[in-house]
């Protein structure tokens, strides 16, 4: 969600910002800009707002233009305050084009700020809560230098940022700032810095990478970066730990990189389980529960899991409550932007609040976190992104190790939480005597089988692709599921929504006859996933009721199961389990491809779905 870049160096750094922004396109925006100032701080601006191709537009423009400088800062928006216009792209300026900047995150007091600041007579030309900092940082630059100004003037932000500031006065500066939003610098070496929003931007250039701390400052110029509280005090960085497999923000000869990460999964999935699986003694090995003492004795009294998180995470935190459930201990998750509002009451010294989460970025789970910790609760992560903000914050956690996810929905990330879920549910059972060691023993068996099952499902992309291309005028979708099938019918509904733009519905195949079942006809598709598992009788009793209604059926099935041959032309077989928990990991990958050739055939790049940001990292 808005990406930053900056640069200062030894280089022309106008091909520079723009190949950080490139890198930073899974983020999501709708527009672009970028600044760059000469060595006498004359400054050349170039944006466009152009949707999802305004990147490719701003480097058309930015060819044209000469652009001199070896300082610039750059910055892809999806909008809060104001709408995608070229007129609220950043960078934003002060009222006589002294200093510019660029922002990440919420200013919350906006109307107050707005209202104070043309009172004091500053012309304020665009719609968003970003250009009100420039003039804040103005108002205070009255016989100051820049950082003077700059510290006096955030205090008076209420909200989140992560900012970017050159000035006119100092043209070998850019000073940045971060509360809650994210800010990275690199360190490339010989006076050059680049920062960014993520490591992916940096890492092409260096891996000494440090990280802003919220109401930190960096001070960089040519002669070095300084690290400073808002207070001023001086502060000592440590170089954090980043990903550097570079190859996987590549899309590898894969058309598009949501393809290429459903690719991927067979192997993530083998990359989650290396090392931890214990196959003889039927137990799993979880090196990041197991942190100390003080976390392990806490580990043992917890009776209550609540999972927090958002989206696909929030799907696969749902099947993760049903496993913890399966094994006797009390789960349930929470959408992490409700869990606040819920005011679910619970027990904090024997509660684990669990949040799930690609980014480890996502704010509405950052905040359910916080407050989880506050009332004293266990904080456990399991997160993607190493060194994440939610990494620093839990009393322990799991890495889903499936590398960078670029593709903006997420797939790769789903199905490495599942298999950690299911994971957690192996060590809590063994711990607990809940589960025996055939059992376990089993899941294992199941979880190393599990990449070769998952190249068989995607060796069907053809014929998925086939379904997808004869559904693709489809209005509407309702995708059922029962039991562990039910998180996968959120999720599929979820993916179809994200990059097809066709509304869908996720249900409990059970309650479809509590009213859903009203709207299907013979122009109402539904998708049902139906393995032959424990449940399978009442799951297929539903899928007659739709198939009574005629409306066209798809149904995603297991290999030994014959009964929907008759009844649809639209059957996906996956191979089947013998752990009927784990059939989501092979069932929500025949329904990501769905929704991604639904995506391709309604001639929509699923790369770059409208509206929508990698990393939400505002409430
Ligand atoms: C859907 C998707 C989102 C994220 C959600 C949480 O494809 O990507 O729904 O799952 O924004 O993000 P993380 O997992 O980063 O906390």
């Amino acid at each position: 969600m808005c990406g930053i870049v900056g640069f200062l160096g030894k280089r022309q750094v106008k091909e520079h910002l723009l190949q950080g922004l490139r890198k930073l396109e899974y983020r999501g925006y709708e527009s672009a800009g970028l600044v760059v100032m000469t060595a006498n701080g004359d400054f050349s601006v170039a944006k466009a707002a152009t949707g999802v191709e305004s990147l490719r537009d701003l480097c058309l423009k930015v060819d044209a233009l000469e652009m001199p400088g070896m300082i610039g800062i750059a910055h892809t928006r999806w909008p809060t305050h104001g709408g995608a216009t070229e007129n609220n792209c950043h960078p934003h300026s002060s009222c006589d084009g002294s200093i510019w900047l660029v922002h990440n995150g919420v200013v919350e007091n906006f109307q107050e700020l707005r209202k104070m600041l043309v009172d004091k007579g500053h012309k304020i030309i665009s719609e968003t809560d970003t250009e009100l900092v420039a003039h804040l940082i103005e108002e205070e630059m009255k016989g100051v230098n820049l950082e003077t100004a700059v510290r006096a003037a955030l205090p008076k932000i209420v909200g989140s940022f992560a900012l970017a500031i050159i000035c006119r006065a100092e043209p070998d500066k850019i000073i940045i700032a971060r509360r809650t939003s994210p800010l990275l610098i690199g360190h490339i070496g010989a006076n050059e810095f680049i920062i960014a929003s993520d490591s992916v931007a940096i890492l092409p250039y260096t891996k000494e990478i440090y990280e802003l701390h919220d109401d930190e400052l960096g001070i960089i110029t040519s002669a070095g970066c300084e690290y400073k509280t808002f207070n001023g005090d001086e502060l000592f960085k440590k170089m954090i730990d980043v990903d550097t497999e570079l190859g996987e923000v590549d899309k590898l000869g894969f058309p598009h990189m949501m393809l290429k990460e459903i690719f991927e999964q067979p192997d993530v999935i083998a990359t989650v389980c290396r090392g931890r699986l214990l196959a003889d003694a039927g137990k799993v090995k979880l090196g990041g529960l197991e942190k100390n003492q003080d976390v392990a004795a806490r580990l043992r009294e917890i009776d209550r899991v609540i999972v927090v998180a958002c989206g696909t995470a929030y799907y696969a935190g749902l099947l993760g409550s049903y496993l913890f459930n399966r094994i006797g201990i009390q789960a349930e998750a929470h959408l992490a932007s409700e869990f606040l509002y819920s005011q679910v009451v619970y027990d904090p010294r024997r509660t684990m609040v669990l949040a799930v989460s690609q980014s480890g970025e996502t704010a509405d789970t950052i905040r359910a976190l916080e407050e989880a910790k506050m009332r004293g609760a266990l904080a456990v992560g399991i997160v993607n992104r190493v060194g994440s903000r939610m990494t620093r914050m839990d009393d322990c956690g799991i890495y889903t190790r499936a590398g960078f996810e670029i593709g903006v929905a997420s797939t790769k990330a789903f199905t490495s939480q599942l298999s950690v879920l299911a994971m957690m549910m192996l060590y809590f059972g063994r711990e607990r005597g809940k589960m025996a060691l055939g059992e376990g023993q089993l899941l294992i068996a199941e979880l190393l089988k599990m990449p070769d099952k998952m190249k068989k499902v995607l060796a069907k992309v053809a014929e998925i692709e086939k379904i997808a291309q004869r559904f693709s005028q489809a209005k509407n979708f309702l995708y059922l599921g029962r039991g562990y099938s039910y998180p996968v019918a959120l999720e599929g509904a979820l993916k179809l929504k994200e990059v097809s733009y066709v509304h869908a519905e996720g249900y409990a195949s059970g309650e479809m006859k509590h009213g859903p079942i009203a709207m299907l006809d013979e122009n109402f598709p539904v998708v049902a996933i139906a393995p032959r598992d424990s449940i399978f009788d009442k799951t297929k009793s539903n899928i007659m009721e739709v198939a009574a209604r005629r409306a066209p059926l798809v149904v995603v099935t297991t290999e030994d199961c014959d009964d929907f041959d008759q009844m649809t032309e639209f059957v996906i077989k996956v191979p089947t389990v013998e752990m009927g928990c784990l059939s989501p990991l092979l069932t929500v990958v025949a329904l990501q491809l769905f929704a991604y050739y639904m995506a391709v055939a309604r001639g929509l790049n699923p790369d770059k779905p409208r509206n929508l940001a990698k990393s939400v990292t505002v409430e």
